[in-house]
């Protein structure tokens, strides 16, 4: 256990304009995503941070469970009211995944995305975003961009051993301060959040491409009972992945899992 992430030591670490300028947290909470959606509803305002130090209810994408002990690692949702053209731009969980991606870089990992936005350190899951919106007559009212990031576990439940790590196991066994971390993650998030408000989606595929270095190897996605294999070849705009599948046709990818074929497979 190390010391809660308060405002008190946020505050002073925080380089952000407009993002967790709003800064709420708890000790526990059913999940910090739920949390974000209901202060929505009650008016909080976009830019709003809610952390917990545990999640009773802590969910992942695909209706997984994420783990989520108390005092170790970052759980925390960002309350958005897009006013940008969200078609128009790739999707918010790729922009994510880029500046997390970025943060941890800094605390001695070295990350690799897997499509769409797991972020990975030597093969295992480090972070994870979900994305939940909130639309009225096709209106989009709230968007909640919600990231788990493993920071000073040291140890997982026997079903995650093999496919989870932190970066406390990915500094040798050293201890972070978990507020420098939410400072740095909230700071490339606004800057890569800014970057889509600004329509400058080019660069963040460019910068995700960065962080996928199997782009070009052969990958299976995975989605409910369907199964695709071939050869990634990018990263589309709209955050598809294109790959040519093995009967040589080029084929677009909305949603799934990747895995690689020889390496990773979270
Ligand atoms: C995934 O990789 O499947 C996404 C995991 C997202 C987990 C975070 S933890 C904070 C926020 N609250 C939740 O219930 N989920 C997200």
């Amino acid at each position: 256990m190390t010391n809660p992430i308060t405002r008190e030591a946020l505050e002073p670490l925080l380089r952000t304009e407009w993002l967790g300028r709003n800064y709420e947290t708890r000790s526990e909470v059913d999940s910090t995503n739920s949390l974000a959606a209901r202060l929505g509803e009650a008016g909080a305002a976009h830019g709003l941070v809610v952390s917990a130090e545990s999640q009773t209810k802590g969910r992942g994408r695909m209706r997984r469970v994420w783990h989520s002990p108390a005092g170790m690692n970052l759980y925390f949702s960002i309350l958005l009211r897009p006013q940008w053209d969200l078609q128009a731009c790739p999707p918010l969980s790729i922009a994510a995944g880029v500046a997390i991606a970025e943060a941890v870089a800094q605390f001695a990992a070295t990350p690799e995305l897997k499509w769409p936005n797991d972020v990975l350190c030597n093969g295992r899951k480090l972070a994870g975003v979900l994305v939940e919106a909130t639309a009225q007559q096709r209106q989009i009212r709230q968007v909640v961009l919600g990231i788990g990031v493993n920071v000073n576990q040291s140890d997982f439940p026997a079903e995650l051993e093999q496919r989870a790590t932190s970066l406390y196991l990915m500094r040798g066994g050293a201890h972070l301060d978990r507020a420098a971390v939410l400072a740095r993650l909230l700071q490339r998030l606004e800057f890569w959040i800014d970057q889509l408000a600004l329509q400058h989606g080019g660069s963040v595929i460019e910068r995700w491409t960065e962080f996928a270095p199997w782009l070009g190897t052969a990958v299976r996605v995975t989605h409910g009972n369907t199964t695709i294999a071939g050869t990634a070849i990018a990263l589309e705009s709209n955050g598809a992945l294109r790959l040519r599948n093995e009967q040589g046709e080029e084929q677009l990818v909305h949603c799934g899992d990747a895995s690689g074929v020889m390496g990773w497979a979270c």
